[in-house]
C-alpha cells in the first residue's frame, strides 16, 4: 500500500487535472458536455477516499473544488441558479471524500480484524493438534520407556559377564592371529552394547537433576579430556573454551556433561577429516550459552524437526537417543537447546541454561 502511494498520488493530480482542463477547453454554451464533465470528478475523489481514507477523499475534493471554482465563477457568472448549484456541488465532492473514505477504511479495518482473528484461530487449532500429537507420543513413549528400562536391566547382568570372560579370552588368545581379532571385535561389540543398554536406562529412567553452583567450566574441562582422543581417532580439530567459560547457573555436573558429550560427539561425527568442532560459552542476561559448532553438512529442515524425537537417527549405527535425553535434561534444567546453520556450511547447537530458580517439572 505505501510502496504504491506516490503512484496513486500522481494518479489522482492526473485526473484532477485532466477533468479540470476539460472543463476548460469546452466552451460554456454546451452545458451537456459541463454536466458530464463535472462528475468525473467523482471518479478521483471516490478513489482518493478509497485508498488513503477520508482525510485523502476530503483532500482530492478539495483539490476538485480549487480547480472546478475559478470556472464555475468565470463562466457561468451570468446564471446565479446554475452557479449557486455548482458551489453544492463542491459541497458533494467534501461528503462523497469523507463518506467513502470513512467507510472505506471502517471496511478495512474489519477486514483486517477478520484476518487475524481466521489466523490466531488457525494458530489456535495448530498448536492443539500438535499438543493432541505430544500427548500421543508421550503415552507411545512410557509404554516403550517401561519395556525397555526392564529389557536393560535385565540385559545388564549377562552383559557384564560376557564382557568380563571376554577380557579373559582376549588376554589368552596369542596376538596377531584371527581369533585376537575375533575376540576384540567381540568386547568392542559388548562394550557398545552396554553404551546402548546404558542410554536406554538413562531414556527410561531419568533421575531430576541436582544443581550444584560453579560446575560448567568443569565440566567443559572434562568434555575436552573424554572427547579429545575420539575426535583425535576422526581426524577432527576440537576446540574447547573452557578457560573462559563462565561458572553459568547451578546445574548437575554429570547431567550436564552427558548432554555437551552427546553434542560434541555428534558434531565430531558429523564432521569431515580436518574439519573442526568449537565449543564456546558466555553468560548472557541471566543465562549461560554452550554454542557448539561443526563444519559437517548442516542439518535438513526434517533433521532438525525431529532431531529431539527418540530412535530419530540417520545414522547407522545411531541410538536416535542422544538428543532426546539431552533434551530432557536440559529441559528439566528450565534451557533449551536449538539448532542454526554456520555460514559456510556447518551445525550450531545451541544449549541455554537459564539462571531460573525452580526448573519446570519435566514430562
Ligand atoms: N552436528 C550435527 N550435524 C548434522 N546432523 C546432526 C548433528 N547432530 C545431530 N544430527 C542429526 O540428529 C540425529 C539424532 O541425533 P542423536 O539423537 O544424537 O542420535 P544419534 O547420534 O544416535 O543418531 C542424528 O542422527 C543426525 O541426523
Ligand atoms: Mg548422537
Amino acid at each position: 500500500m505505501s510502496d504504491a502511494a506516490p503512484a496513486r498520488w500522481v494518479a489522482l493530480l492526473a485526473a484532477v487535472t485532466a477533468v479540470s482542463l476539460l472543463h476548460y477547453v469546452t466552451p460554456a454554451d454546451n452545458p451537456a458536455l459541463h454536466a458530464i464533465y463535472q462528475r468525473l470528478y467523482y471518479v478521483p475523489v471516490i478513489l482518493g477516499a478509497y485508498w488513503f481514507g477520508a482525510r485523502g477523499g476530503v483532500l482530492v475534493a478539495v483539490l476538485c473544488s480549487l480547480a472546478y471554482a475559478p470556472h464555475i465563477h468565470v463562466a457561468w457568472s451570468q446564471n446565479a441558479a446554475y452557479t449557486a448549484s455548482q458551489y453544492a456541488e463542491l459541497l458533494v465532492f467534501l461528503s462523497l471524500g469523507f463518506a467513502v473514505g470513512f467507510i472505506a477504511t471502517r471496511e478495512r479495518r474489519l477486514t483486517n480484524r477478520y484476518r487475524e482473528a481466521a489466523e490466531s484461530l488457525e494458530r489456535a487449532n495448530r498448536e492443539l493438534r500438535e499438543s493432541g500429537e505430544q500427548l500421543r507420543r508421550a503415552e507411545r513413549l512410557s509404554a516403550l520407556g517401561e519395556i525397555a528400562a526392564g529389557l536393560a536391566h535385565e540385559i545388564r547382568n549377562p552383559l557384564a559377564g560376557m564382557k568380563g570372560a571376554l577380557e579373559i579370552v582376549g588376554s589368552r588368545v596369542k596376538p596377531g592371529t584371527p581369533e585376537a581379532e575375533f575376540s576384540a571385535i567381540a568386547a568392542r561389540e559388548a562394550q557398545r552394547l552396554e553404551g546402548l543398554v546404558q542410554e536406554f536406562l538413562d531414556y527410561a529412567r531419568p533421575r531430576p537433576p541436582h544443581p550444584r553452583p560453579d560446575e560448567l567450566p568443569q565440566v567443559l574441562r572434562r568434555v575436552a579430556g573424554l572427547l579429545g582422543p575420539e575426535a583425535e581417532r576422526a581426524g577432527v580439530v576440537l576446540a574447547i573454551d573452557a578457560d573462559t567459560a563462565p561458572s553459568g547457573p547451578p546445574v548437575d555436573p554429570e547431567q550436564i556433561q552427558q548432554v555437551v558429550v552427546n553434542i560434541v560427539l555428534n558434531a565430531i561425527q558429523a564432521s569431515p577429516k580436518g574439519g573442526r568442532v568449537r565449543v564456546r560459552s558466555r553468560a548472557e542476561a541471566g543465562r549461560a550459552v554452550v554454542e557448539v559448532t561443526d563444519q559437517g553438512p548442516g542439518m535438513s529442515p526434517e533433521a532438525q524437526a525431529r532431531a529431539f524425537e527418540p530412535f530419530f537417527t540417520t545414522k547407522e549405527r545411531g541410538s536416535g537417543l542422544g538428543l532426546a535425553i539431552s533434551q530432557r535434561i536440559v529441559a528439566a534444567h528450565g534451557g533449551t537447546i536449538s539448532f542454526g546453520d554456520v555460514p559456510g556450511g556447518g551445525t550450531k547447537v545451541e544449549i541455554v541454561l537459564p539462571d531460573a530458580g525452580s526448573p519446570p517439572a519435566d514430562a
